[in-house]
């Protein structure tokens, strides 16, 4: 069982951005999350390390797997949780966010979690609470514990990430994944590529380390892992792609753009899926190709590890 003593705190005191992590940081938060993994698969996962603690999830955007993954996670160490779904709280009423942290930091939260639609709000709440805030996703700028979780698969599957290309696909433009997981995959020595079409792709993306293709033919060649992403439909104003069926055409994974990638490459996406617009159920239910499941496990155990980590507190404040 991990304790305080077997692991030290991180550099930082909040967790908004890849960017906060530095390399042994990052080794340590996966060295423990795979602690975690393996104790939830002999179900021993359960521990105090939190106990008299309290998380607060405040989701000011829809969330399924992510809101309940912090929950479980929470909870299985020991702390009160507290979940704040904001479209119906006082947000709706027209509270702002600065309104609303003065009130969750008066109820003292050891942690705070939360997603809003607004690249930075994360940062801003870091700035007027005394507690550590994780991002859970803002806007289409980081998805921090996403790409961590997606890392902990990888090296749960495949040992080292060091090495293999990855190729991440579709709706990079509108994706806080992609971006946290370019700059995470890149610190670990992955060679990654992004796919898409041009409407799809940031202006800016040629700066991101990473290679850029705007057809799955060439841009799967070779890859060793496939990374869908979801249509992100409700954060496009205008018209991005001519339609769900022409797109899937050009960019959805199936088997047949699947045999361009390297023999045996495993497929990933981070949920919730568009089938049959992103990817095909024969492939996102192939347990022997798809490790999205296994990103849902490692969720878990990756958040129990994030928070165990951040509740030692930031070693540079
Ligand atoms: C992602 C998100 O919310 O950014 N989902 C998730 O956290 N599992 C990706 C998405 O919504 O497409």
């Amino acid at each position: 069982m991990p304790n305080a003593h077997t692991i030290s705190g991180l550099a930082t005191r909040h967790l908004l951005s890849i960017a906060d992590l530095h390399r042994p940081d990052i080794d340590s938060l996966l060295a423990l999350g795979e602690t975690y993994l393996d104790l939830s698969v002999q179900k021993d996962a359960r521990n105090d390390i939190l106990a008299g603690k309290t998380l607060i999830n405040l989701f000011f955007e829809n969330s399924t797997r992510t809101e309940k993954s912090f929950e479980l996670a929470a909870r299985r160490l020991g702390a009160d949780v507290i979940n704040m779904s904001m479209s119906t709280s006082s947000a709706a009423k027209g509270e702002t966010l600065l309104d609303t942290a003065t009130t969750l930091n008066a109820m003292n939260p050891d942690l705070l979690v939360i997603r809003h639609g607004a690249s930075g709000a994360p940062a801003l709440l870091s700035q007027k609470v005394s507690c550590a805030v994780i991002n859970a996703g803002d806007g289409a700028h980081e998805h921090p514990t996403q790409a961590l979780l997606d890392a902990l698969t990888l090296r749960t599957r495949l040992g080292a990430i060091d090495g293999l290309r990855i190729a991440i696909c579709g709706d990079i433009l509108h994706s806080r994944v992609a971006r946290s997981n370019v700059q995470l995959l890149n610190i670990l020595g992955a060679e990654v590529r992004l796919i898409g079409p041009p409407t799809l792709i940031p202006q800016d993306a040629d700066q991101w380390g990473v290679e850029v293709f705007h057809d799955m033919k060439s841009g799967l060649k070779a890859c060793d892992v496939v990374m869908m992403l979801r249509l992100q439909l409700e954060r496009m104003g205008g018209a991005f792609v001519p339609s769900k069926r022409e797109y899937f055409h050009f960019y959805g994974l199936d088997q047949k753009k699947l045999d361009y990638a390297a023999p045996g490459a495993l497929v990933m996406h981070p949920g919730p899926m568009n089938r049959g617009v992103e990817i095909s159920s024969d492939i996102a239910d192939d347990p022997d190709i798809s490790l999205i499941t296994a990103q849902v496990e490692a969720g878990v155990a990756m958040r129990m590890a994030i928070l165990h980590a951040l509740s030692l507190g930031g070693v540079n404040g």
